[in-house]
């Protein structure tokens, strides 16, 4: 039994205050969800709002990246060690904006993924094709090749603790969501790659979010795919409302 997890990606958006003005909208709004998880991801300097905002509630906290060492001369990076101590139970690792903006390569992927699990982060592991590898018919060597190299060299303790986020490049802020059948194509054959990598158990226990436009009039349709197990949302986690919609499908 998997249960749903719903991430906020909030992208470089909200301050301090802006994090807890919506904190104490959005909570009343899903005090009453028991049926996933809920996970708000704001930008570094409002972790620290989040987290006192958020605390005693069913929300959790994460970040939006992480740097692979635990400390040193690496000016502008955050660890692992520092987000647990800050008080995060997750972060998104390998983000297509950070791999578009900021060089991330499955390469990097890996590293961060390793440094999250060993600081007791939940690594959210973002993969997903481009509009012209989709159109190429690349869809899932670019998926195997995310999963080979960025997770599959994971022990399979480790990989336990990892949730995906498939989200199609051309997908994220556009408008245009995956039809709910594409997205639970993309989702079954990661799973099928899980299953290769660490076994049937994993592959049946491991949780594949789906992100790229989700909104809270197509949630319900993306999550009555038997594959799809949550949803990485970005422009309408900004909004109280909206996310408490996608929350409560
Ligand atoms: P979007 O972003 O919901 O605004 O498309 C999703 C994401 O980038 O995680």
């Amino acid at each position: 039994m998997r249960i749903p997890l719903m991430a906020g990606n909030w992208k470089m958006f909200k301050t301090p205050a802006e994090t807890t003005d919506f904190c104490e909208r959005f909570l009343p709004l899903v005090a009453e969800a028991r049926h996933c998880e809920i996970l708000l991801c704001p930008p570094f300097v409002s972790i620290a709002a989040a987290v006192a905002a958020t605390a005693g509630s069913n929300v959790g906290v994460g970040a939006q990246d992480v740097f692979w060492e635990k400390e040193g001369a690496f000016t502008g990076e955050v660890s692992a060690p520092m987000l647990k101590a800050a008080g995060c139970r997750s972060v998104i690792i390998g983000h297509s904006e950070r791999r578009q903006y900021f060089g991330e390569t499955n390469a990097t992927v890996f590293k961060k993924t390793v440094a999250a699990l060993g600081a007791g982060l939940q690594p959210i592991v973002c993969v997903g094709e481009l509009l012209e590898e989709r159109e190429a018919g690349r869809t899932n060597e670019v998926l195997a090749t995310q999963f080979r190299e960025g997770l599959a060299g994971l022990g399979a303790g480790e990989f336990a603790n990892v949730v995906i986020a498939y989200e199609p490049v051309w997908a994220i802020g556009t408008g245009k969501t995956a039809t709910p059948e594409m997205a639970g194509d993309a989702h079954r054959f990661l799973r099928e790659q899980v299953s290769s990598a660490f076994g049937a158990e994993a592959a049946s226990q491991v949780r594949i979010l789906y992100g790229g436009s989700v909104k809270p009039d197509n949630v319900a349709g993306l999550m009555a795919q038997p594959d799809i197990d949550g949803a990485l949302v970005g422009g309408a986690s900004l909004k109280p409302e909206d996310f408490s919609r996608i929350v409560n499908f």
